[in-house]
């Protein structure tokens, strides 16, 4: 059999590969190649602008990872098209579709689970076969059980679109969900209102949500025109409207999920799969094995497109297979240029601890909206005031939203309280905060973003904390994205010297080798 590619056109555009003779798998996530964030292919660009990426795509696979241009298929996901003939950059003689949206949602999230049977919940904004399917997967592959009339993702989108602080701070609306939720944990659910949000999930009424709760809505007749221009609440109200769409999101999911039998492992997967606190939730409801995947977003649909053409044999790991630093072949000449000098992680956990903030770059990026480690801004949590010096020398990101920590897995229960400390490795789910130490990642409603570190599920952080657990008592860092403000998680030398030249940032260490300013 010959290579595959497979291409997802849509928004957090993403073209996937797959090496037949390694039987290995590799994603670029087209956003961090343009620097674009949500970046849509097949919309926006002219047909120019599609062969360059697409083929810079190829050269990316064929350089790092050896996969020659020589492909059984190229897949085109159904609703995530390609205006172009992707044959005039890929070599094949077929291109075809063989799945639809959350079909391919659940296949992504199935195969890279341990799970050898689950329940697969995919629930976003839309596909064009729903917003919120239920599917059982086995050996035997993926088969829907139930599509759900709903819209729990565009939702909670226009909910977010409600509140000034969120609606302002954003500059696309698919920005304004994961606002949202950092900024509910300031708020108290309005009781007499969660009821019309919790139906508001499943009917996307807009304007029966403004009749029934009788709030002041603007835009009635036409949310989506500018949903940026939707707000309305500010201050404490708009906490609290936060705070109840969040509850009503919450009832309505466990409204749909009690119908299933709670036996088998549950997977988690579409856009609205990063709502931690949801997910959180779950791992407390249900006692029993929960997987959700690093991308659970659009962007792993071309990867779940691979998996049901070809059924992989394994469970595939692709966390940190996504998009190379682009001009890595310029290291040694940046490592002249700034003098940069070897330092092991001993070095750089004293650094931390003397109060240094520091960009990490490693290896393949992660995959997903999260950095992981391989594109990662880090800095001790433990210094007093440790959120607001990272946000106003280097990150200027909103109040509200928390930063993540992260601590070995085998620590995590001395910080955190969890059900398990299972899944952990995504910053997936939302654990209580157990210390008092700690308030740079303890978000205000008591939760972390926690990410958790194993020897094999990131080395490089594993080693850094093995050295920064001998000078400090409670062996716990923050990671938050290593990026240029208002842009993707970065992906090039360039981009993150011009990060440490232009922010108050105090290193950055690419491969081992420390930069300075
Ligand atoms: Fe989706």
């Amino acid at each position: 059999m010959k290579n595959l590619v497979s291409i997802f056109g849509g928004h957090d555009a993403n073209v996937s590969f797959y090496h037949t003779d390694k039987n290995k798998y590799y994603s670029i996530e087209i956003e961090r190649l343009v620097q674009k964030r949500y970046f849509r292919l097949h919309v926006d660009n002219d047909a120019a602008s599609q062969f360059r990426i697409l083929n810079e795509c190829q050269k990316i696979a064929e350089e790092r990872w050896g996969i020659k241009n020589d492909y059984e298929a190229v897949l085109i996901c159904s609703d995530g098209f390609v205006e172009i003939d992707p044959t005039q950059v890929f070599n094949t003689e077929k291109v075809t579709t063989v799945a639809r949206h959350h079909q391919t949602h659940a296949s992504a999230a199935f195969y890279m689970s341990p799970f050898k049977e689950a329940l697969i919940v995919s629930y976003d904004g839309g596909g064009d076969d729903g917003h919120f399917n239920v599917y059982s997967g086995n050996s035997e592959g993926i088969t829907l059980l139930d599509d759900i009339t709903s819209d729990f993702g565009g939702g909670y989108l226009l909910c977010g679109s409600l509140v000034r602080e969120v609606a302002e701070k954003s500059r696309h609306q698919l920005a304004l969900a994961g606002k949202l939720m950092g900024l509910c944990g300031y708020g108290k659910p309005i009781e007499k209102h969660v009821p019309a949000f919790h139906e508001f999930f499943f009917d996307r009424d807009y304007r029966k949500l403004a009749f029934l709760t009788k709030l002041p809505f603007k835009n009635i007749d036409n949310p989506w025109k500018n949903p940026l221009d939707n707000w309305i609440f500010e201050g404490q109200e708009a906490y609290d409207i936060a705070a109840t769409a969040q509850e009503g999101f919450e009832r309505a999911f466990f409204s749909v999920l009690n119908r299933y039998d709670t036996d088998i492992p549950l997977i988690l997967t579409g856009g609205c799969a990063l709502n931690v606190l949801v997910n959180e939730k779950v791992k407390e409801v249900y006692n029993r094995p929960l997987y959700v995947p690093p991308n659970p977003h659009d962007g792993s649909l071309s990867l779940g497109h691979l998996f049901l053409y070809k059924k992989p044999d394994h469970q595939v790991d692709i966390t940190y297979a996504g998009l190379p630093l682009t001009d890595y072949d310029e290291l040694e000449t940046y490592i002249d240029k700034y003098s940069a000098t070897k330092v092991n992680k001993r070095d750089i956990a004293q650094l931390l601890k003397d109060g240094k903030i520091l960009g990490l770059v490693y290896g393949d990026s992660e995959v997903g909206p999260r950095a992981l480690g391989n594109r990662s801004i880090v800095c001790d949590p433990n210094i007093a005031d440790m959120k607001d010096i990272l946000n106003s020398k280097v990150k200027f990101r909103e109040w509200y939203r928390p930063f993540a920590p992260f601590c070995k897995k085998e620590d995590a229960h001395k910080y955190f309280d969890s059900p398990n400390f299972e899944n952990l490795e995504y910053m997936s789910y939302a654990p209580r905060v157990k210390v008092d130490t700690l308030p740079s990642i303890t978000h205000v409603d008591g939760t972390a973003r926690l990410q958790t570190v194993t020897e094999d599920s990131h080395k490089e952080f594993y080693e850094l904390l093995t050295e920064f657990g001998k000078i400090s008592d409670t062996n716990v860092l923050l990671n938050t994205s290593f990026n240029i403000r208002g842009y993707p998680i970065l992906s090039s030398i360039k981009d993150a010297l011009y990060a440490l030249n232009n922010t108050q940032m105090d290193y950055v260490v690419i491969d081992d080798y420390l930069f300075e300013k």
